[in-house]
């Protein structure tokens, strides 16, 4: 109910400030933000906090305030296995809060420092907290989409500060969770394109076919980018810088360029049997096209590409398209 709700937002708010505090005294945790190219006013921007390196240091100073049974509501503390004491999930981690688009904490995520695992943690579900309806960032870049109402989403904490730090403020992510359609209808409130742009590894590249799926009939301009070399958007802008994250973004590719490439990879094109197979496959993604122009235009990229007879190719897409119907 609304009034025990408010009471959580209370809560995750004063939590999220004693994280926030927290951190200016631990020089260890700053000097990793310092080390990930974190300075004081992102700090400040994403509201950033540290949880110590002890059992019930949260717990200890909310106890006064709240009651423990309000507490574990909202994910901050757990019972231990005998339930006669409880203690803080964050312990020894940099605290991301998770703030929604009315500007309510609602949940955190939490990342160690080292290599130990598991290298995220996040608030599990609560009344106040459902992560397949939740994007990262998305408090922040609302009111910062152009008239273009665009939205980037990447897979993690890192990579949307990196994004609003390099200027694309209009940047968001999910929370280690798979894109869902309620994430879709979330996105499609604030923007009318969705640029995805996932890490560049395998796992993000199956991220992204699964992305394209849910988002279609959802989104109508989805366009993907491309980072290449295994390298998320943190890295990539790291290592490259804005200039050339801003032609990624102009040069995005469309879902069925990007279907299209990423089947190709699959193939040994200079082998004619796997050419019929690559080729069979392709007119399906083709024929799932409304468009007849759009379809026209990979028809003729896959002949001059291909060097197949650009008829024989049409033939078959619109044969798929007509069983299809
Ligand atoms: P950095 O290593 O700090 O740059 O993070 P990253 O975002 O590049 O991590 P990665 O690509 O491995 O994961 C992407 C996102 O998935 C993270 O931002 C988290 O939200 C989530 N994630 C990654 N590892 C874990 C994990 O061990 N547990 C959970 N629950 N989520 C994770
Ligand atoms: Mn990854
Ligand atoms: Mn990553
Ligand atoms: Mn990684
Ligand atoms: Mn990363």
């Amino acid at each position: 109910n609304t009034s025990q709700h408010a009471k959580y937002y209370d809560i995750l708010r004063d939590a999220a400030v004693f994280y926030y505090k927290n951190l200016r005294v631990h020089p260890e945790a700053m000097l990793y933000l310092e080390k990930r190219g974190i300075h004081m006013d992102v700090v400040k921007q994403f509201g950033l906090g540290f949880s110590n390196d002890a059992w019930a240091e949260l717990l200890k100073s909310m106890s006064q305030k709240y009651s423990t049974k309000d507490l574990e509501s909202v994910g901050l503390i757990i019972a231990n296995k005998d339930n006669t004491s409880y203690y803080d999930r964050f312990r020894n981690r940099i605290i991301f809060p998770i703030i929604n688009p009315k500007g309510k904490v609602i949940g955190f995520g939490g990342r160690v420092m080292d290599d130990s695992l598991p290298k995220y943690l996040n608030s599990p579900e609560t009344e106040v907290f459902n992560k397949s309806q939740t994007l990262y960032g998305l408090n922040l870049a609302k009111s910062k989409l152009s008239d273009k109402k665009q939205l980037i989403i990447a897979e993690g904490y890192m990579d949307v500060i990196a994004l609003h730090t390099y200027g694309f403020t209009n940047a968001v992510a999910t929370l280690g969770t798979a894109l869902t359609a309620d994430h879709g209808r979330l996105m499609r409130r604030y923007a009318d394109e969705v640029i995805i742009c996932y890490d560049s590894d395998f796992a993000g590249q199956k991220a992204t076919l699964r992305s394209l799926d849910v988002l279609r009939g959802l989104i109508d301009k989805v366009k993907i980018i491309v980072l290449g070399e295994n390298l998320d958007p943190d890295e990539y802008l790291k290592k490259y810088g804005s200039d050339k994250f801003r032609e990624k973004i102009d040069n995005a590719i469309t879902a069925t360029e990007y279907r299209i490439n990423h089947l190709m990879q699959a193939y040994n094109l200079n082998n004619d049997q796997e050419k019929i197979e690559f080729l069979s496959k392709a007119v399906l993604i083709i024929g799932e096209l409304s468009n007849a122009f759009e379809k026209n235009l990979f028809i003729d990229n896959l002949s001059n590409q291909l060097q197949v007879s650009r008829e024989l190719i049409a033939q078959e897409v619109f044969k798929e398209n007509y069983n299809a119907n």
